[in-house]
């Protein structure tokens, strides 16, 4: 209960948050004022942005039953996984193979507070308060070892997340950091924002550095993506618009993001 409190006295209401941002695009409930109103400012930039987020949740969703279900992944390590919402990393896993772990990390307060009680859904789940940039912490942290056994093979998650840190902070470093500590037959999940429009790439990146108080990253191009994956082999079809990696069904067109797009593919160790 002590916890409870103090978690939530963490929770800052007064400037926006990427998480509750992202949670309003998606549709969702736990957001305030203040990520509503930055959310309007970038749907001036960046219109297709509701399109963009739930086409790269859909990727998320896709990607994680096909390494459940095709390659056998049953341990998930979720880098910057975001607030719940519908079919979260967990449920889509343990849909395949009810015996799956997942370990959900994010920085933001917010997701620890509904975390525990929507994420932490059964003893193989659980949600970490921590920076992804701290690797060496992350594979110490206790919860992360109780649940995951890195002599077998580990889907790292990286979703929609890298963009939120700098170049200084060299987001294609800490992939190959967090590569190295996995087993061979793990894979590495990995996409980010970019656009080929020079306007959006400036225009989001100046009003998510002044919203988060300049603790985010860059929108960058598709050659920056592709440094991720240096040396990496990619599975098909290798780097593409989310979109288009293996998608579901061709019956209704997909509904495609036209100012940016989540761009990115996942590669087997
Ligand atoms: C756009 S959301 C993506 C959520 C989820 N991965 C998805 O694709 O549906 C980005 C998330 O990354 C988190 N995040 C940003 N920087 C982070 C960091 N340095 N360490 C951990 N989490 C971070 C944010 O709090 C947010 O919840």
């Amino acid at each position: 209960m002590r916890r409870e409190k103090s978690i939530s006295s963490m929770i800052n209401v007064d400037a926006p948050s990427v998480a509750r941002m992202y949670d309003w695009l998606l549709g969702g409930i736990e957001n305030y004022a203040v990520d509503r109103a930055a959310c309007e400012e970038l749907l001036k930039i960046a219109p297709s942005s509701q399109t963009l987020a739930r086409n790269n949740r859909r990727f998320l969703q896709r990607v994680v039953r096909i390494l459940a279900q095709d390659y056998g992944i049953r341990q998930f390590l979720d880098h910057g996984s975001g607030l719940p919402t519908q079919d979260n990393v967990h449920q889509v896993t343990q849909r395949v193979a009810p015996d799956s772990r997942v370990v959900y990390i994010d920085n933001d307060p917010i997701v620890l507070a509904h975390g525990r009680t929507t994420l932490e859904e059964n003893g193989q789940t659980a949600v970490i308060q921590a920076d992804m940039r701290h690797t060496d912490a992350i594979f110490a942290d206790p919860q992360v070892n109780r649940l995951i056994d890195f002599d077998q093979p580990v889907a790292a998650l990286f979703v929609s997340v890298l963009h939120c840190l700098p170049d200084k902070d060299d987001p294609a470093g800490l992939v190959r950091r967090v590569a190295q500590h996995l087993a061979p037959g793990s894979f590495l999940v990995v996409c980010q924002l970019v656009s080929d429009r020079q306007e959006v790439r400036e225009g989001v990146t100046d009003l998510m550095k002044m919203a988060t108080n300049d603790s985010w990253g860059r929108v960058r191009t598709t050659q920056e993506v592709q440094a991720y994956f240096d040396g990496l082999d990619l599975l098909e079809p290798g780097l593409v618009d989310v979109v288009d990696w293996r998608p579901d069904t061709e019956l209704t067109p997909r509904r495609r993001a036209d100012d940016w797009v989540e761009w990115g593919g996942v590669a087997r160790l």
